[in-house]
């Protein structure tokens, strides 16, 4: 079976606070969905790529950042939705030409850093099983708190914080995003829509490097990484 890569870069970047949407900013000249684009374009093993984008700036999408940087890969520039899960499924409905099989990378525009051994990794395990979330332990301390005071402090060594890529099996997901919609779910990650029906999803340990480009201080913490 292949694997695809879903790339959901349809957000409003609200908590960057800048007047571009954040995908589109620049590190090191370039935008940082180009960068992650770059990753998967490199990685032999990913057979195409789907994005998802802004409906009104998807022109913008495949002149500047597709086409300006060589990213053949990309089978589809699909118009995003108002959440995260939505523009998801959106992307998951224009992949109508995937075998049942064929692994989905879902990975976060914003995550330029992912390396691609991890995204190896990803697909294999998704290969084997229901499922797959890179993932790396929690650092801190994790309190759980209701109205400021605190209720429990889980085990450290449970705790892991989700990143992407998110894998499965194009016809496992597909089917759980089309049941979260139906029973009105909605959940932060795509691996939460497979929790709720009991599947047993594996982690694959990733690297600290792989942030989530989500505030200002973000950008500080990339612009480090390309540099070391
Ligand atoms: N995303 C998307 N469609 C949405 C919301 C988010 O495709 N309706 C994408 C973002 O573009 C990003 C990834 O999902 O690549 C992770 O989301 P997040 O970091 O929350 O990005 P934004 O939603 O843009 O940021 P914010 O929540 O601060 O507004
Ligand atoms: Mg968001």
């Amino acid at each position: 079976s292949r694997t695809f890569a879903l790339i959901p870069a349809a957000g409003m970047g609200k908590r960057m606070g800048a007047d571009t949407n954040k995908q589109y900013l620049l590190l090191d000249g370039i935008p940082i969905l180009a960068h992650t684009l770059k990753v998967f374009q490199d990685a032999p093993f990913i057979s195409g790529i789907y994005v998802v984008s802004p409906e009104a700036e998807i022109p913008f999408c495949r002149s500047e950042v597709v086409e300006r940087y060589g990213i053949s890969k990309v089978r589809a520039i699909v118009k995003g939705g108002a959440e995260r899960q939505h523009s998801v499924r959106n992307g998951l409905y224009a992949m109508d030409d995937l075998d049942p099989e064929d692994v989905v990378l879902i990975h976060d525009g914003v995550r330029p850093f992912i390396s691609e051994a991890v995204l190896e990794q990803a697909a294999a395990a998704a290969r084997e099983g229901s499922g797959a979330v890179v993932a790396v332990p929690v650092k801190d301390t994790v309190k759980v708190a209701v109205d400021g005071l605190i209720t429990q402090t889980p085990p450290r060594e449970t705790l892991w914080l989700a990143q992407t890529p998110q894998a499965f099996r194009y016809a496992i997901i597909r089917a759980a995003h089309e049941a979260a919609v139906n029973e009105g779910f909605l959940g932060t990650d795509d691996a939460s829509l497979l929790e709720r029906q009991g599947a047993k999803l594996t982690i694959v340990p990733g690297d600290y490097k792989n942030i989530k480009i989500t505030t200002p201080e973000d950008l500080v913490l990339a612009q480090a990484f390309l540099k070391g």
